[in-house]
């Protein structure tokens, strides 16, 4: 089983790939499935800004489209943050559809601290049924 410190050394490698010419803000993140599986995502800006996805969505959707639709922990990294990135409001949504509440959350940036959460956390009282 991987690490927590592993899963967030994925993130950063991921946060290479990051496509950030309009805020030179570059973000990585891992993701960790129920069967051991890793994916990582990048965050992929666009000219019309509206179209850029964060590197939680792009890992997130990674893995739900090879069909992995249960992830226990996310790890997000920033080289680019001060202390550490936290996901924003949309990525938290998309994270609670396939880790719930319990999923646990890593993030970290290039001061080598990170903060553990779990979604309960960062998105209380979601909305997950209709
Ligand atoms: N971004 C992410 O990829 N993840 C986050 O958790 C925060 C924000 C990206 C979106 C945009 O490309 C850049 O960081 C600045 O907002």
């Amino acid at each position: 089983m991987i690490s927590d410190g592993e899963l967030v050394i994925k993130a950063a490698e991921a946060a290479e790939k990051a496509y950030a010419p309009y805020s030179n803000y570059k973000v990585g993140a891992a993701v960790l499935t129920e069967d051991g599986k890793i994916y990582t995502g990048c965050n992929i800006e666009n000219v019309s800004y509206g179209a850029t996805v964060c590197a939680e969505r792009t890992a997130i959707f990674k893995a739900v489209s090879e069909g992995h639709r249960k992830l226990i922990k996310l790890a997000v990294f920033s080289p680019d943050s001060k202390e550490y990135v936290m996901p924003c409001g949309i990525c938290r949504q998309v994270a609670v559809e396939f880790g719930g509440k319990d999923l646990v959350v890593l993030c970290a940036g290039e001061a080598g601290i990170y903060k553990i959460y779990t979604l309960e956390q960062l998105l209380p009282e979601a909305f997950m049924e209709f």
